[in-house]
């Protein structure tokens, strides 16, 4: 297949930072090949199934008709819709709702009134109001309660004036307001895609094109990649893959780029749930974070030291690692970085300069509020370097020093391996800095051996069972401090995500300033306690909040007899905050399955947060 493709990233009728954002996630896949498509795109649907979860849908070309099944709940088996799948080209989307319930009538894609193509979206419509009135005047009626639906009547309404689809697909996306991303077949063979934010790439295999929201969904299938820009639309036909610009309509030619794709196996590998197999995993993915040489972290580390300010930028998890990095390059590297959160870049753009350093931390690279604070930076023109796990994501793509945590797809919603292996990146960065880079290496190394002896049958049934006495507990405090503190709040977090409880976590210097209020008889507060310099201080905290009745949970390499309950870690030297938060995502998880939560899609979350 030829491959012309064309773009323009100059003239951008929206970017990230002007666009008011919603929150929605959803992924699409579309298909065309030599056969198969349907089973191809349920592949494809399930690796993206992370982005969205609440209900899916396929669409198939056969015989000149375009066939739609969709389903409520988690991606299913195709034999369910299709027995022979001779279907060469389609699309799929799975959902997270925003604009209307979670039905089957709800899920994408959507018909054209005349059945002559179905559409998806992963974005919001924001001005779906104001269109859908006037559209409703125009006489169009609407069987979802979706914005998605929206663009198609838009799209069938410009038809009547417009000569072809192409025209009348470019002057409907021209009206929407927001994040959208579409995807369309076509009763004549033809897959149309046009992004403004959330992400799109087109893979080539041989005699085959994908079109997804990520590369994971067909890492398995080819390394070929086009990155799709903003406000660039693809068109798949029979001579192969041209991209035009929203603009003028205009094209240009490019080439396909390689991606290293490692580890692309997403099976639980015969754990029960995801959660406890990427868990497990990190006894490897702590070491494979650390892979960098010295000569591959030159140009980050010149370009730390001669930075005015240092600053590290994450959202959620990602920004707890992002401040623990910031922690290790002062502690270690004498270097005063300080973390930022993401989502309150508006507070902080302005302060920006020139030759200033910002560390974005991801695991996706597609988290829109991090990517905010990123252009942010980058408009002032700051350097941006960044770790992000997932490979071909738009993050590294806008970074001076790109980095990869390299701990293979991250399936749980709940980030779990992806954060330690930042938190040791975070290490290794510090450290190199220091002059002490074979130091940490062999150090990380060490720490990854005691890990595999660590994760044993023992410790999970000594976790499950603390799980099971706090069942009922619904306010759980987590105490740390320095090294430990951003622990603290990534083990709470843990805990809110997959057991639903409220779980608060603190610097233990906080607790005379207020949070000691909280405390009442066999109220849990775990104390997280590192064979440190601040041992002490910890310990004094673990007997102020016992002298007041609490139920202390000591998290340590040594038991101590301020301890009702001890849940012991492997005594980890520089690598002791992962060895300690390692305790409650187990926690977590086993909280999960007594109570019947489901670990790994959580209510209420999506992985991907790519617009806000
Ligand atoms: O993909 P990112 O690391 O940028 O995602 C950032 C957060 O949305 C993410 O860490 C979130 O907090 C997870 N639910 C954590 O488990």
């Amino acid at each position: 297949m030829q491959l012309v493709i064309v773009s323009d990233i100059t003239r951008r009728k929206l970017d990230y930072i002007n666009v008011t954002l919603i929150l929605k996630m959803c992924g699409i896949f579309g298909y065309k090949g030599k056969k198969g498509a349907l089973n191809t795109i349920l592949t494809g649907l399930k690796r993206l199934e992370y982005r969205g979860y609440d209900s899916w849908g396929v669409s198939s070309l056969k015989k000149g008709k375009i066939s739609v099944a969709k389903k409520v709940g988690a991606i299913g088996d195709i034999k369910v819709l299709e027995r022979e799948d001779n279907a060469v080209i389609g699309i799929g989307h799975t959902r997270w709702a925003t604009h209307g319930g979670v039905t089957k009538v709800n899920a994408h894609p959507h018909y054209a009134s005349d059945k002559s193509f179905v559409l998806a979206q992963n974005g919001i419509v924001e001005n779906y109001q104001n269109l859908k009135r006037r559209l409703a005047a125009r006489g169009y009626k609407f069987i979802s309660e979706t914005d998605t639906e929206i663009i198609v009547r838009l799209i069938e309404d410009e038809l009547k004036r417009s000569k072809g689809l192409q025209k009348a697909i470019i002057w409907a996306f021209k009206k929407l307001q927001g994040r959208n991303t579409i995807i369309l077949l076509t009763k004549a063979g033809r897959i149309f895609a046009v992004r403004n934010g959330s992400p799109l790439v087109v893979g080539v295999g041989k005699d085959e094109i994908f079109i997804a929201s990520d590369t994971l969904s067909f890492a398995d299938k080819t390394d070929d990649v086009i990155f799709v820009d903003n406000l660039e639309m693809v068109v798949l036909d029979d001579e192969g893959v041209n991209i035009f610009r929203v603009s003028d309509g205009k094209r240009r030619k490019y080439k396909l780029q390689k991606l290293d794709h490692r580890d692309v196996s997403i099976d639980k590998a015969g754990f029960p749930h995801y959660m406890l197999k990427e868990i497990v995993e990190q006894k490897h993915t702590v070491r494979e974070a650390v892979q960098y040489s010295i000569e591959e972290l030159k140009g980050l580390m010149k370009s730390i030291k001669s930075a005015k300010n240092v600053y590290t930028v994450g959202s959620g998890t990602a920004s707890f690692a992002a401040g623990q990095i910031a922690y290790f390059l002062r502690k270690y590297a004498s270097i005063p970085a300080v973390e930022l959160k993401a989502y309150e870049v508006d507070s902080y753009k302005q302060l920006f300069q020139k030759n200033d350093l910002i560390i974005a931390v991801s695991q996706s690279g597609e988290t829109a509020d991090t990517i905010e604070a990123i252009d942010a930076a980058k408009a002032r023109e700051a350097k941006v370097a960044s770790i992000v796990n997932m490979v071909g994501s738009s993050i590294p793509r806008m970074s001076d020093y790109p980095f990869f945590t390299r701990s293979g797809p991250e399936i749980c919603v709940v980030s779990t391996k992806a954060f330690t292996s930042q938190v040791a990146w975070g290490l290794l960065l510090a450290f190199s800095v220091a002059g002490k880079h074979k130091f940490v290496k062999r150090s990380i190394e060490e720490f990854s051996k005691k890990l595999e002896k660590y994760f044993n049958e023992d410790l999970f049934k000594n976790i499950r069972k603390l799980a099971k006495e706090l069942l009922r507990k619904e306010h759980i405090f987590v105490l740390g401090r320095e090294q430990n503190y951003y622990m603290s709040l990534e083990g709470a977090l843990k805990l809110k995500e997959t057991a639903y409880k409220h779980a608060e976590g603190f610097a233990s210097g906080e607790l005379k300033h207020g949070v000691i209020a909280l405390i009442e008889k066999r109220t849990p507060v775990f104390v997280i306690v590192s064979e440190d310099d601040v041992k002490d201080d910890l310990l004094s905290a673990a007997a102020e909040v016992k002298a007041r009745g609490a139920w202390v949970i000591g998290i340590s390499s040594k038991n101590n007899e301020l301890f009702d309950n001890f849940i012991p870690t492997v005594d980890a030297g520089i690598a002791d905050p992962i060895a300690k938060v390692i305790t409650f995502q187990l926690l977590a998880y086993y909280l999960a399955v007594e109570l019947g939560n489901t670990p790994d899609k959580p209510r209420n979350l999506a992985k991907s947060v790519t617009v806000k």
